[in-house]
């Protein structure tokens, strides 16, 4: 299938992103708070398919939004994006709103996929890309043993096999863990499978 990918933050995980996305065939957009002059270096370093565009543009022409702004940010992009409908939505996000003290954001009981999707009501979400440190995410995958996972969670089964036909291109092996309710609690932060990572073996 084919897309335009946007990807909306430039930080520690935009930037990661950006690296992997740059590769596949996608045009890929990035943008952030400062405007696309401010992403003129990162753009040059990375290169291929990645362009800078601001804010409203990127959001209007891309098909599928990787969201990697911190996590009391996440309503302000929501609200742009609400005036489309049928994206993809590929929460990068965990709901750290606090490192010292380390604190987290109430979900009122939810994992964070799926508070997330109620901020998100006419597109369709997929949790992805939030277990591993930014650090590791920025390595080059595959590497010699195999393929880093990527793992994901939502309740929409065919966005999910398209984020992971994206991840693949990425680079990246995808597991699907399950709905919002059965992945999200392991792959938010104290969950069993945040900040592990997996290499799926060559064979
Ligand atoms: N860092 C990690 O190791 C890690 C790991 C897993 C998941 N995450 C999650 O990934 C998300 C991003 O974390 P990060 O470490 O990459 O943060 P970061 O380095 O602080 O980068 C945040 C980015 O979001 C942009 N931004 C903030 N508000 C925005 C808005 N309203 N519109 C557009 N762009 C906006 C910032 O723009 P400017 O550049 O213009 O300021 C910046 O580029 C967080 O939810 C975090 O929990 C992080």
């Amino acid at each position: 299938m084919s897309y335009t990918i946007g990807i909306i933050g430039s930080g520690h995980i935009g930037h990661g992103l950006a690296t992997h996305l740059a590769k596949t065939t996608y045009p890929v957009l990035i943008t952030n708070s400062r405007g696309p002059a401010s992403l003129a270096d990162l753009v040059a370093s990375i290169g291929g398919s990645l362009t800078a565009a601001d804010f409203n543009q990127t959001i209007a022409q891309s098909d599928v939004l990787f969201i990697a702004v911190p996590w009391a940010q996440i309503p302000d992009v929501a609200r742009e994006v609400q005036k489309y409908s049928g994206k993809i939505i590929v929460d990068a996000s965990n709901n750290i709103v606090s490192v010292s003290p380390f604190r987290l954001a109430d979900t009122a009981g939810k994992p964070t996929g799926e508070y997330v999707a109620g901020l998100f009501p006419a597109q369709r979400v997929v949790k992805a890309f939030n277990t591993l440190p930014a650090a590791t995410l920025a390595q080059p995958s595959p590497t010699s043993i195999g393929h880093s996972v990527i793992i994901m969670s939502g309740d929409d089964a065919d966005a999910k096999k398209e984020i992971a036909d994206i991840t693949r291109a990425m680079g990246f092996e995808p597991i699907d863990i399950g709905t919002f309710r059965q992945g999200g609690p392991l792959q938010d932060i104290g969950g069993a499978l945040s900040g592990i990572e997996l290499i799926r073996v060559k064979r």
